[in-house]
């Protein structure tokens, strides 16, 4: 492409399709793609592991720093490796969702992930997704995409995605869910779910995903020639 390489972030929801689309995004740009949601679900997980309770703040900021987060370039899925092991699945876990909110509350955990975040994305060349990416993380990204759907349709998609993979969940258990997490997502107190300014509002309530991936492509690829001209 010649140009010099440019972040893009992509922020929003519960269910709101980023992770695909970024996925996808990344793939198309011949960027890095990373999943920050999946940093805490790693931490969430390395303290299940441990028997720490995730309440335990001081612990929590240890486990953040010591350990390795690293991601494997996969066009299907994201492959995330904890301390050298494949936890890909394991971070995806009931038990996981269950236990995760406290980790993205606390705010020393924050401070080291976000860290961690901005080395990886250091050379450009990135697409980041996560809630406070636009905001925290790359205040500076030359694409912030804020992606919106309503509840009901993110509720309805994660649904669907559960009973493919032979998960037996009632609906309205699935749609409280996302509204639990809805709230302790935008009522934190650090790095709360927040459109930046400069953030490009995209819903996708009536997208499917390769539109959603065609649209901020486009944003892209205008960005990337704006850049060096
Ligand atoms: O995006 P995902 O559902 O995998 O995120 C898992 C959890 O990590 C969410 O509960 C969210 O609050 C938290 N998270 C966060 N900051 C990010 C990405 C995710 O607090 N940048």
């Amino acid at each position: 492409m010649g140009n010099r390489p440019i972040k893009i972030a992509i922020d929003g929801p519960a269910a709101s399709g980023k992770s695909t689309t970024a996925r996808e995004l990344a793939r198309r740009l011949g960027y890095l793609y990373i999943d920050s949601g999946a940093m805490y679900r790693a931490v969430t997980l390395k303290a299940l592991k441990q028997g720490i309770p995730t309440t335990d703040a001081a612990e929590m900021a240890r486990l953040a720093q010591t350990c390795r987060i690293e991601f494997r370039p996969d066009s299907r899925k994201t492959v995330v490796l904890l301390d050298g092991e494949d936890v890909s699945e394991a971070i995806r876990s009931p038990e996981v969702n269950g236990h995760i909110n406290p980790v993205a509350a606390n705010p020393r955990v924050r401070e080291i992930l976000v860290k961690k975040q901005q080395e990886l994305g250091r050379q450009g060349g990135v697409v980041m997704d996560g809630r406070d990416i636009g905001t925290v993380v790359f205040p500076d990204a030359e694409l912030k995409i804020y992606m919106e759907a309503s509840a009901e349709e993110r509720a309805r998609r994660r649904w669907r995605e559960l009973r493919s993979k032979g998960v037996e969940i009632d609906f309205q258990q699935v749609y409280r869910e996302i509204l639990t997490r809805d709230k302790s997502d935008c009522t934190r107190d650090h790095g709360p779910l927040r459109k930046a300014p400069d953030a490009i509002m995209l819903d996708t309530t009536h997208l499917t995903i390769p539109e959603q991936v065609e649209k901020i492509y486009r944003l892209a690829i205008r960005k990337i020639r704006e850049q060096d001209p």
